[in-house]
């Protein structure tokens, strides 16, 4: 394959051979297709689209450009959920372990968190001693005998999506559904899954602002994913506001706990019920929705689901007394209430500015190379649609050094009419 003509018929917008793709994906891995011909390929792609057929052949080849997690003798359908990401979004750490203790085995490979959103690996090293960072064999034994791991991504997985996408944030073509969907789905794919749940988020908060764009990313996720051998549920979510009580690392392991033991938010235990009902129909443990949510509540009750956490942390070398003994988290040295400066209904909270506002506390990283505090945070006290009184504190924040609390008050806009938030679960597409 000569590489101009490849990358003339992609920039047209004809159709290359599959395997000439698959080539090109190569020669990007072994360094052999400079970062100029990869960048016309990115931008070619960004404007002219690319078919199912050929995104099916990216993502493939993505994944083979580095490690791919063989789980063949792993008993069972093996579910994932991944999620585009939002503010407060902890759901990876209740739903794993309840998912697990109702018979799917959960490989979960997660990222760290940059910008205003969290990481689920920073989440999880804000519990004393866990690590994140097991080999493959130690991952693979506890996917079999515990029924699920959850660790960090190693440089060797995907590494030619960690190329493309260092290309895509310098050259603005990060926002193309078919680059977006072979990248996300390249790294699932390396974890050796059977399933993948995807929660696909909608809103100020979330990558996709329009519940058009993530409609469109969601629907390709899912045919391409299906594509490339998967079997993908989408579920379409609201992310207007910060999902939950907490953001801040061990914050949102203190509410994750309370998820697992049946005291957690209503809109959070909500989405680890609906993602986690999706997996159980995935995993072949459940046929309905209900079915699958009889299971998931009985996993709560029967505290199952907190006992396969406190499993998981010891096996991952963290101190698993956290789990029924949550003051043995990271506290912040002071906690400061943020007043309301209205008397009103809440209307809208910016849950991308409250992100940036934890992430200025020290709770996020602006940085890949930035540390993080893993004991600070925002607790939020209200919810779009709640009436409070001027005085009335709207969030607690958790801080070890100076607070702003100017940042957080003014992510909080108030109506002088009743406000209805609209639905948690906006659709699911593949079911
Ligand atoms: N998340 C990813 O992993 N890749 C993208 O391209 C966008 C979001």
């Amino acid at each position: 394959m000569r590489v101009v003509d490849f990358l003339r018929t992609v920039r047209d917008g004809k159709a290359v051979a599959a395997c000439d793709l698959t080539e090109f994906v190569q020669g990007i891995s072994k360094g052999e297709i400079p970062d100029y011909q990869a960048t016309a390929f990115l931008m070619a792609v960004f404007l002219k689209g690319l078919s199912d057929e050929l995104t099916v052949a990216l993502t493939l080849a993505m994944r083979d450009s580095g490690q791919v997690v063989n789980l063949a003798n792993v008993p069972g359908i093996k579910v994932d959920k991944h999620s585009t990401g939002g503010v407060g979004d902890k759901i990876s750490l209740p739903l794993a372990p309840l998912v697990a203790a109702c018979g799917v085995p959960v490989p979960m490979i997660s990222g760290r968190g940059l910008g205003h959103t969290g990481g689920t690996l920073d989440k999880l090293e804000s519990i004393p001693g866990f690590r994140v960072d097991l080999p493959t064999d130690r991952f693979k034994s506890m996917v079999r005998e515990l029924g699920c791991s959850l660790i960090g991504q190693t440089g060797d997985v995907a590494p030619a999506d960690k190329k493309l996408y260092a290309l895509r944030d310098v050259t603005a073509t990060v926002e193309s559904i078919p680059l977006i969907t072979a990248s996300i789905l390249s790294k699932k794919l390396a974890e050796g899954i059977d399933a993948l749940v995807l929660d696909v988020k909608v809103g100020r908060g979330a990558f996709m602002k329009t519940e058009r764009d993530a409609r469109r990313l969601a629907e390709s996720l899912v045919r391409v994913g299906t594509g490339a051998g998967l079997r993908v549920r989408a579920v379409l979510t609201r992310m207007d506001e910060p999902l939950g009580r907490m953001i801040g690392n061990a914050l949102e392991v203190r509410e994750s706990i309370d998820i697992l033991m049946g005291k957690g938010p209503a809109d959070t235990t909500e989405l680890t019920f609906a993602l986690g009902a999706e997996m159980l129909q995935l995993g072949g443990k459940a046929v309905t929705p209900t079915e699958a949510r009889q299971k998931l509540q009985e996993a709560v009750q029967s505290g199952a689901g907190a006992t396969k956490f406190e499993e998981i942390i010891a096996a991952q070398h963290g101190d698993p007394r956290v789990v029924r003994e949550p003051d043995r988290l990271p506290t912040a040295q002071s906690q400061t209430p943020v007043l309301s400066p209205k008397t009103g209904v809440i209307k809208t909270i910016d849950s991308f500015a409250l992100g940036l506002a934890a992430m200025r506390l020290g709770a996020g990283r602006s940085k890949a190379e930035d540390k993080i505090d893993p004991a600070v945070g925002i607790e939020i006290l209200h919810h779009v649609g709640d009436a409070v009184h001027k005085g009335d504190p709207l969030a607690i924040i958790h801080h070890n050094g100076p607070a702003n609390l100017e940042d957080v008050q003014s992510t909080f806009a108030f109506s002088s009419k009743p406000v209805t938030p609209g639905p948690l679960v906006i659709d699911k597409i593949g079911a």
